[in-house]
């Protein structure tokens, strides 16, 4: 049996360094040809990404995917507004997926991402194929979780520019996920990227890759982006902040104020947009509110500059091809975590 490595499993080997500032080093990257310069996605989902989100991801550099749980007009409003940054919006497989792609894109959305909780399958194939004919947009695709299922999709788009293609890798990951308890099926996100990674270098495909899911500081964006990833979407690490979708909470007991981070196949999310709720795969919680996402990013986008400066380099296509993994132990991972004497 395979041993599947996540991130709390490993650690990257601090290398010689002859960088002398982290101002000195650059974040930007290429996602299915679109330019970003900081690797960072806000995730498709209700109470990650609508329009607030977009516009000040856009703005930090990176770009927010408008989520597709809701009327294709209001999705549409959402992205036409936010004219001055990038900014991508999910669609289906279901019958409108063609209507909403194109209203989309007559929205001037950047990119499209389309959006399936298990991307491993042919109708996501047909789709795909059939607006990568139709469209010059690139596309994001996902989720997939292993390297068959980048190697059968990298084979099945083979007559197309693999260059304005991503994937989106990670499945059962998200810290709202409930897929692995209530099927068992999944893989740690950042052995998803690791074999994803292997099997589209095997076959020198441009396809992109987006680590997402279980994402839980810039410590493990920067194994992901290590890993091969190329930008990583974030849902909780985003959640909780003023331009996160929904209202803050005030408790009037402790003061502290909270926002409704939900999975977007939660209860809640099914609820608000289809009334459909028989079937959950996901959960809901409160997030500690968090002010401002432009302070959160700025603290992560820190975090992965520092981290260059430890592998040595200045950009992230070196930090994927120089940096080296250890396996930690247990007693390590103890270790890496805040400890003390007590
Ligand atoms: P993080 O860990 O950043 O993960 O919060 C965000 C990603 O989680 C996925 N996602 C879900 N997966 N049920 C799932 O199985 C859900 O309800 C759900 N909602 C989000 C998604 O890939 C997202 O980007």
């Amino acid at each position: 049996m395979k041993t599947a490595l996540s991130f709390d499993d490993v650690l990257l080997v601090p290398a010689y360094n002859d960088i002398e500032s982290r101002s000195d080093v650059t974040l930007e990257t290429d996602v299915a040809g679109v330019h970003l310069h900081t690797p960072i996605i806000a995730a498709n989902m209700p109470s990650v990404c609508e329009y607030d989100m977009a516009d000040a991801i856009g703005y930090l550099g990176g770009i927010g995917i408008i989520h597709r749980m809701q009327p294709i007009l209001r999705q549409c409003e959402q992205v036409a507004n936010n004219a001055m940054y990038q900014t991508g919006a999910a669609i289906g497989i279901g019958d409108d997926w063609q209507e909403r792609a194109e209203s989309l894109l007559g929205a001037m959305a950047t990119i499209i991402c389309l959006d399936v909780a298990h991307g491993h399958q042919e109708r996501v194939v047909e789709v795909a194929l059939e607006f990568l004919d139709r469209y010059d947009s690139p596309l994001i695709v996902g989720n997939i979780a292993t390297a068959a299922a980048a190697a059968d999709f990298a084979n099945q788009i083979a007559p197309v520019d693999h260059s304005r293609v991503a994937l989106k890798v990670g499945v059962g990951g998200g810290s709202v996920c409930t897929t692995r308890i209530k099927t068992g099926f999944g893989m740690p996100t950042l052995q998803s990227v690791m074999d994803v990674y292997e099997a589209l270098d095997a076959m020198d495909s441009e396809i992109s890759i987006i680590a997402d899911g279980g994402l839980k500081s810039s410590g493990d964006i920067v194994k992901a982006l290590a890993a091969g990833a190329d930008a990583v979407m974030l849902g909780s690490l985003l959640a909780g902040t003023r331009e996160a979708p929904g209202d803050v909470i005030k408790d009037d007991k402790t003061g502290l104020k909270y926002k409704v981070y939900r999975g977007a196949a939660s209860y809640g999310a099914k609820e608000s947009f289809s009334g459909a709720t028989e079937y959950v795969e996901g959960a809901e919680l409160l997030i500690g509110y968090k002010g401002s996402v432009q302070k959160t990013v700025l603290s992560l986008t820190d975090g992965i500059k520092s981290a260059l400066t430890y592998c040595g380099v200045d950009n992230l296509t070196d930090l994927c091809d120089e940096s080296e993994f250890v396996r930690i132990t247990e007693a390590g991972f103890k270790e890496s975590m805040p400890h003390g004497i007590f």
